[in-house]
């Protein structure tokens, strides 16, 4: 049997509800990049429910998607177990130190899951791993929405929803607080449907572009394109909304 590393039932059920709207712009994005790459795997860190790989399979990738939570994964293989039976597979475990496939064009960490690694040598020694299995001319692209500022904020919403139920979504984020030089920011977001709920903490570090782009030099990738607004129609220019990274070799 699987054990999970970090159960979060509730939350796989509601995903797509709760952040649907934040990701709805990303993927265009991810079919474009995907367009331009060579032949190998799309391999999506911290995939949640998979969402994010739906281009890949639609252009008859085979895509493989890393998650720490066995809901998540259980939920991503779901998804696509009727259209791609052997084009999607899925791992629980924690990618900072599962194995990785080989010949990967592709490596997304999407929707601030970067900002989920809390510690540098995790991260520096995450984009080598990414690196030595890369094809040649394949890319990792990291996608952070919203960049924040460490000002306490809250996103939630109340309704109910078919086949689901009546539910309730809170993420409340406390004022950040600076280590090592680092803004770090924690929250705690709940979920509740019909009644039950489940609460997770949250723990974020937040980079700025200099201290994001200072440890992708030291893992040896080079930053190729970054990017800005997507709400604003506008992918030339970095700014505060989305933080856009394409790196390669
Ligand atoms: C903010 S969500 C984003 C999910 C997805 N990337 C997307 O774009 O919809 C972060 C996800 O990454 C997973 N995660 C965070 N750190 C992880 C780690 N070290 N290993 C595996 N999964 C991780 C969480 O379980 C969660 O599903």
């Amino acid at each position: 049997m699987q054990i999970p590393l970090v159960s979060m039932p509730l939350l796989a059920r509601v995903y797509d509800i709760a952040f649907g709207s934040f990701g709805k712009n990303d993927l265009s994005f991810v079919s474009e990049v995907l367009q331009r790459l060579p032949e190998g795997l799309h391999v999506d860190l911290g995939c949640a429910n998979g969402r994010a790989l739906e281009p890949a399979l639609r252009q008859g990738r085979k895509v493989f998607g890393i998650d720490y939570s066995h809901d998540m994964t259980e939920m991503a293989k779901k998804r696509f177990a009727a259209a791609y039976p052997r084009q999607a597979h899925f791992e629980t475990g924690d990618f900072r130190t599962t194995n990785l496939p080989d010949k990967v064009a592709l490596f997304s960490c999407l929707l601030n899951t970067w900002f989920m690694i809390p510690s540098i040598s995790d991260r520096i020694a995450l984009l080598r791993r990414c690196k030595e299995h890369l094809v040649t001319g394949g890319i990792v692209l990291i996608i952070n929405v919203n960049n924040p500022t460490g000002d306490p904020s809250y996103y939630g919403f109340e309704k109910f929803v078919e086949g689901i139920g009546n539910v309730k979504f809170d993420v409340d984020w406390q004022q950040g607080v600076t280590i090592e030089s680092i803004l770090q920011r924690r929250g705690k977001m709940t979920i509740s449907i019909d009644g039950e709920e489940e609460s997770h903490q949250l723990n974020n570090v937040l980079l700025t572009p200099s201290q994001f782009e200072a440890e992708v030099r030291d893992s040896g990738l080079r930053v190729f394109q970054k990017f800005g607004s997507f709400s604003k129609q506008s992918l030339d220019a970095l700014n505060s909304e989305w933080q856009i990274y394409v790196l390669e070799n």
